[in-house]
């Protein structure tokens, strides 16, 4: 997918894909979004010491680079699977300032996220491995038990299919007891999804800029 750099309004950047008319983040700010939906409420509600996150579009790599650096924060082991159909070019992915304005010793870390092997898990650190698969995630067979699912594909208006009851059930499915997935998408539709494919759902409020969030439970 062709997609242009551009600034969010925590500083933050974003790409934007003129194909789509869509951000792969909030233009309130991208980093500010990725905290507060996929790590306080989904990363760090998990209470294992050894957690499996699945990621649902790798993109930029800025939840992966969060969820990296609060294992390092943590002391928890993160196995870390991303899965993406259209793979960022390195020499733009390298570009977004997220380790400049998190912490810029992590910069070669952020490269590493993305020039690493695919299809294949890498020990990134000792606490973080990443496994990216490229892949269509509709068709994607599950095989590993999650125990916490970054849900960031683009909207349902653009990509409908991404957001079925069928597709949150495959996630379901693979999630261990506990498991919690999150998601900035607050729609009715996307709720009743996830509802029936099993998650006990709430609504939680959004960054700013975006009034609620969703978070599933697989209940025990
Ligand atoms: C809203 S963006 C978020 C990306 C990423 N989480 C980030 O923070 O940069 C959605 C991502 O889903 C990817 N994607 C779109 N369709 C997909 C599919 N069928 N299977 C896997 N990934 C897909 C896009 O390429 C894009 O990277």
């Amino acid at each position: 997918m062709n997609s242009e750099l551009k600034l969010t309004d925590d500083g933050s950047h974003t790409l934007f894909v003129p194909e789509i008319d869509e951000c792969y983040h909030s233009s309130h700010g991208a980093v500010q979004e990725s905290r507060h939906i996929f790590i306080e409420a989904g990363l760090k509600q998990c209470q294992k010491d050894e957690i499996c996150v699945l990621e649902v579009g790798f993109g930029t790599g800025l939840n992966g680079f969060l969820a990296l650096l609060e294992a390092e924060r943590s002391g928890k082991k993160i196995h870390y699977i991303a899965l993406e159909k259209y793979p960022v070019d390195v020499e733009k992915a390298i570009l977004l300032n997220y380790p400049k304005l998190i912490d810029s010793e992590k910069q070669d870390i952020f490269n590493l996220l993305h020039t690493s092997t695919w299809n294949e898990p890498i020990e990134i650190t000792p606490y973080f491995t990443l496994h990216k698969i490229e892949t269509d995630f509709t068709q994607y067979f599950h095989s590993q038990p999650y125990d916490v699912v970054f849900f960031d594909a683009f909207s349902p208006e653009k990509q409908t299919e991404m957001w079925s009851v069928e597709q949150f059930g495959k996630v379901y499915e693979s999630c261990n007891f506990g498991a919690v997935l999150t998601t900035y998408c607050a729609k009715g539709m996307v709720r009743r999804a996830m509802q029936d494919a099993g998650f006990k759902v709430e609504r939680l409020p959004g960054p700013p800029g975006k009034r609620e969030i969703l978070r599933g439970v697989k209940a025990p």
